[in-house]
């Protein structure tokens, strides 16, 4: 039985899971400084660099307590290499080093969206690569196939906005605060997701995304339906958010007031948008499934725990056949625990790294 730490300091969670053999999740704790940048609409990169600092030993210790393990119990250290932002991968990358080198255990170097995909084999032992996998989270999305030995083959991306991105603007165009994507994922149940036509656009190659193009038609709605020309703002004053609009601290630009949007209307907007969004997803996952002849798909992300995309998919599944499998929410977000299971196969191909590697801000799926 081999027991792995995992660390993950990508973005704004700071967390650690132990894990043994890949699937059986002794402790996964986590410490998100999400509430420090919600004033500022989205992640402030040296707050969550400083939150990481400031927080993962009291994570660390906390998995090990839920684990009830100590730091002798452990046969091997994975961490997050990236994609990520820099200050914030640096810190669980030196805390993982200083770990490996004072237990003199193996350090293993982990992609993070990699890591995404194989929360779903963790979650459903029986899904054995090769199979589809489409990763939506705050930073990425996109589509490949995962072959055996934790190998990924990239079939396309997102050419501008992530989906999880786009989630996020749109909420905060609604005043629905930060993170925006549980918040839409909540009041599209209030709201008719037929009532704002809105465009799904086109890419020049087949599983690439773009969701930049959606995002706008749904501010050009706002202005429309709310009177103002302040596209792009965040200045729409909802019933259900602030009444003030919040102050980009980038771009503090003169906005107009607006009439206040119903609780209706912005749940129909929300609806509209997720709907959109959902379905733009699911069309490039079947079309790659029909493409490639593979009948199993794996989500993973923090998009992943929309209720409605869980819906659609299991739906589309069963009518064309497919097994589409999604981890538990707590391992669809960033995690430890996944970084720790994918440190199991990786361990066993040899692939552990020296002391002296670097964290890659750009990997994707190494
Ligand atoms: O994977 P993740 O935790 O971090 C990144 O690697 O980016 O994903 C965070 C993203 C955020 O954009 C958040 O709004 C979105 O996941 N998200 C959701 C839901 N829960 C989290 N989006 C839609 N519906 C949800 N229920
Ligand atoms: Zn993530």
């Amino acid at each position: 039985m081999v027991r792995i730490l995992g660390i993950e300091t990508s973005c704004d969670e700071t967390a650690v899971g132990i894990v043994e053999d890949g699937r059986n999740i002794l402790s996964n704790a986590v410490s998100s400084s999400l509430a420090l940048h919600g004033p500022y609409g989205g992640v402030i990169p040296e707050i969550a660099a400083r939150a990481h600092v400031e927080t993962i030993w009291d994570v660390f210790a906390a998995a090990l307590d839920e684990a009830r393990r100590s730091p002798a119990e452990l046969d091997a250290i994975a961490v997050t290499r990236g994609p990520g932002l820099p200050g914030a991968l640096l810190i669980g990358l030196a805390f993982a080093k200083g770990l490996a080198l004072a237990l003199d255990r193996p350090l293993i170097p982990v992609d993070h969206l990699a890591a995404h995909l194989y929360a779903a084999q963790m979650a459903v032992p029986t899904l054995e690569p090769p199979y589809v996998g489409l990763v939506v989270s705050g930073g990425h999305t996109l589509l490949c196939v995962a072959h055996g030995d934790c190998r990924f083959e990239l079939l396309g991306e997102t050419k501008d906005d992530a989906v999880g991105e786009a989630f996020d603007k749109v909420a905060k165009l609604l005043g629905l605060g930060y993170p925006g994507g549980p918040a839409i994922d909540r009041i599209s149940d209030e709201g008719d997701a037929t009532k704002v036509r809105l465009p799904r656009s086109q890419t020049k190659r087949p599983f690439d995304f773009s969701f930049s193009g959606l995002k706008t038609a749904v501010y050009h709605h706002v202005e429309k339906i709310a009177g103002s020309t302040a596209v792009g703002s965040t200045a729409v004053r909802s019933t259900t958010g602030a009444l003030s609009p919040p102050v980009e601290p980038s771009s503090r630009r003169a906005v107009e007031p607006l009439r206040a949007l119903s609780q209706q209307e912005v749940a129909d907007i929300a609806a509209s948008f997720q709907e959109t969004a959902v379905d733009i997803l699911i069309t490039k996952t079947l079309r790659a499934c029909h493409r490639t002849g593979i009948k199993r798909v794996a989500v993973g992300g923090g998009v992943a725990s929309n209720r409605r995309l869980r819906a659609r998919f299991g739906a589309e599944g069963a009518a064309n056949k497919l097994d589409v499998i999604f981890p538990p929410p707590p391992l669809c977000v960033d995690n430890g625990a996944m970084v720790a299971g994918i440190g199991y196969p990786l361990l066993q191909k040899g692939r552990v790294a020296s002391l002296s590697i670097t964290s890659d801000s750009n990997l994707c799926l190494n």
